[in-house]
């Protein structure tokens, strides 16, 4: 019996692959080449399968030249690389990777918030400057974490991984806000308050970004927002560059607008703006919020037995377009 035939646009563990080939005739990308949107397009064209990392676009026009494709599975939890609508016309199944990097990514998150409230790469810089001569009462003086209030953007699991670790971990006040409130269980396991959007602005401490991508976020922090917020005030984004105006936060660092923000996605990434790089009260990382092995490992066997399920007739786990499995 001839396998589906799928691709696999990016390098992901061999163990993934070894298990794929039982099920199709795979193409993979191990060298982990560049593919512009033209050549993703030309390789999916006998493709009736695509395991996908987040960062490759299905729209329109790949979907046109691949008539034989019928699922994409994502192996991330966000999934603004899909046109949704696009591939539910074409009849082509979404899926994506939630839960399985729900408590790394929280950590991650925690771990960039206290890095910007501590100042710890920017003194890390000083100290391997050579700039340390001594101690000082005041040096790299940052913001209190314990005791303070946690403000989160984007309630889902990540953002409810965060405030419990705020609120039962470092005493943390837990304000909100999300399109819809948390039903009362899940506030109280999280003690987090619902809030409007201006009042989580100009309330809190530390706000963490934890909000999926789409038209209606674009820009849901830009310079109006930014300056509501407190000049002490730490700024987290964890969720997808293209929420935050990079270069509105990057002129609020260098006005002291807010006194520091920890940014591990970008708006054009892997491109940086130029104007994040020259300001020091800024933590950069590339993107590992779920960046340990067990879980982006988690993350790809998600991705791949959605596409074994989905071509063994079973029910894929994640659909995000679940109309398409309706319709066939
Ligand atoms: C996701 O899963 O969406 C992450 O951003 C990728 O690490």
């Amino acid at each position: 019996m001839t396998k589906p035939k799928i691709l696999i646009a990016r390098a992901v563990f061999p163990e993934i692959i070894a298990r794929l080939e039982q099920y199709f005739e795979v193409e993979s990308n191990q060298g982990d080449a560049v593919w512009s949107g033209a050549e993703l397009a030309q390789r999916l064209q006998d493709k009736e399968g695509a395991f996908t990392t987040g960062g490759e676009r299905i729209n329109a026009a790949v979907l046109a030249a691949a008539p034989r494709l019928r699922i994409c599975a994502n192996m991330t939890v966000g999934y603004n690389n899909f046109d949704l609508d696009a591939m539910t016309a074409a009849g082509v199944l979404a899926t994506n990777a939630p839960d399985v990097l729900t408590e790394t990514t929280a950590d991650f998150g925690f771990a960039l918030l206290m890095a910007t409230a501590r100042r710890i790469t920017e003194s890390e810089h000083y100290l391997r400057a050579g700039q340390w001569t001594r101690w000082g009462y005041d040096m790299f003086a940052g913001a209190e974490i314990h005791g303070s209030t946690l403000g989160i953007l984007g309630m889902g699991r990540i953002g409810q991984g965060i405030a419990r670790r705020g609120a039962h971990g470092f005493g943390m006040k837990v304000i909100y806000h999300n399109r819809s409130r948390l039903e009362p269980r899940l506030e109280a396991e999280c003690k987090a308050c619902y809030v409007g959007k201006d009042e989580l602005l100009k309330t809190a401490d530390h706000l963490v970004l934890v909000l999926p991508y789409s038209p209606a976020s674009h820009h849901a922090i830009g310079s109006s927002e930014l300056a509501l917020m407190k000049p002490t005030a730490t700024l987290v984004n964890i969720a997808r560059g293209g929420i935050v105006d990079d270069a509105a936060l990057a002129a609020a660092l260098r006005n002291r607008t807010i006194a520091a923000a920890g940014l591990d996605v970008f708006e054009g990434e892997p491109q940086v703006h130029p104007d994040l790089l020259s300001v020091p009260n800024v933590v950069l990382t590339p993107h590992i919020a779920s960046a340990t092995l067990p879980t982006r490992l988690a993350m790809a066997s998600l991705a791949a037995d959605n596409l074994i399920a989905f071509f063994t007739r079973k029910a894929p786990l994640t659909p995000l377009n679940p109309a398409v499995l309706a319709i066939k």
